[in-house]
C-alpha cells in the first residue's frame, strides 16, 4: 500500500485515469457561478490544480489563470500543458500569494486533502487572504455521512501496448475527521500486469460543519453536483459545489 504514487512517480499515469472527465464543463460551470456571483475580474488561482487541465481551460476563457499543488511531478506536467501560466509548489492550507485573486477554485474534491478539520480551516483563511474584495471561491465536497463505502468508480483505458484500469473508493470508518480516498492502478501488457494500492487521508466533514466554517469569511451558496445546470442543493445530495463570496 502506497500513500501516494498517483501524484508522484505515477502522475505520467494521472491524465489516463482522469480521461472520462469533462473538464471543459467544469471550467465553464464555475466560470458562470463567478460571473453570477463575483466582481468581475480575471485573477485565478487553482488549489490542487495537478496536471492543469482546468488552469488551461481558464486561460482560454481568458483568465490569468495559476495554479498550486503540493507534489512536484504534477506541476511539471501543468507546465507543459501551459507554459505561460504561473504554478506554485505550496501546500493549499498554508498558502501565500503577492497577487490578489477575483476567483479561487478547487476542483475534484480536492478541498478534501487538507486531511483534517484544522487544516481545513487553515486551507479557508488561507483562500480568504488570498481573494480580493468580494472574490469567489469556488469547490465540491462530499459529505461524510452520505459516503457509501461500497461504492467505486471503475474505467480502463489503452495506452501503446498497456491496458490500465483505475478504480477509486471513498472510504470512511463512521466516525472521526478523517476518510481515505483508496485508489487501486493496474497495469497489464502481454507481460505482465503491475498494481499499485494508494490510500490517500482526506478530511471527512458533514456539509452543516462545513457551512459553519466558511461562515466567518464567506457567503455561502450551495449547488447541485451538476455542472449542466445551476440548481440550488436540495439539502439531501452528498455532493454539493460551493460557491462562497468574501465578505
Ligand atoms: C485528485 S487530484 C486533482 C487535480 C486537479 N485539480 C484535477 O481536477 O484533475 C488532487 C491533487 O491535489 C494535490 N494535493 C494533495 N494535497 C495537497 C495539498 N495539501 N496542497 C496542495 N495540493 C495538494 C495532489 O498533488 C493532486 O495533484
Amino acid at each position: 500500500m502506497s500513500f501516494n504514487a498517483l501524484y508522484t512517480d505515477l502522475s505520467d499515469y494521472y491524465d489516463l485515469m482522469c480521461a472520462d472527465i469533462n473538464y471543459y464543463q467544469q471550467s465553464a460551470s464555475i466560470n458562470r457561478l463567478h460571473t453570477l456571483f463575483g466582481q468581475g475580474g480575471t485573477r485565478h488561482l487553482d488549489l490542487a490544480c495537478g496536471t492543469g487541465p482546468h488552469v488551461k481551460h481558464f486561460s482560454d476563457f481568458l483568465y490569468q489563470s495559476s495554479g498550486l499543488d503540493i507534489n512536484q511531478p504534477m506541476l511539471d506536467i501543468a507546465t507543459l500543458r501551459c507554459p505561460h501560466a504561473q504554478f506554485s509548489l505550496q501546500d493549499m492550507c498554508h498558502f501565500s500569494t503577492e497577487d490578489h485573486f477575483d476567483l479561487i477554485t478547487c476542483f475534484l474534491y480536492s478541498i478534501h486533502y487538507s486531511g483534517n478539520t484544522q487544516r481545513l480551516q487553515a486551507c479557508i483563511r488561507s483562500t480568504h487572504a488570498a481573494l480580493s474584495t468580494g472574490g469567489v471561491f469556488c469547490f465540491n465536497a462530499v459529505d461524510k455521512d452520505k459516503i457509501d463505502n461500497f461504492s467505486f468508480v471503475k474505467h480502463s483505458v489503452q495506452k501503446g501496448e498497456d491496458l490500465f484500469t483505475f478504480a477509486s473508493k471513498w472510504h470512511y470508518k463512521g466516525k472521526g475527521d478523517t476518510q481515505t480516498l483508496d485508489v487501486h492502478i493496474e497495469k497489464t501488457n502481454t507481460r505482465e500486469t503491475q498494481y499499485w494500492q494508494d490510500s490517500h487521508p482526506m478530511v471527512a466533514i458533514g456539509f452543516e460543519e462545513l457551512t459553519q466554517l466558511l461562515a466567518p469569511y464567506f457567503n455561502v451558496q450551495m449547488f447541485e453536483h451538476d455542472y449542466d445546470k445551476i440548481l440550488p442543493w436540495d439539502g439531501k445530495s452528498g455532493n454539493a459545489i460551493f460557491a462562497c463570496v468574501k465578505i
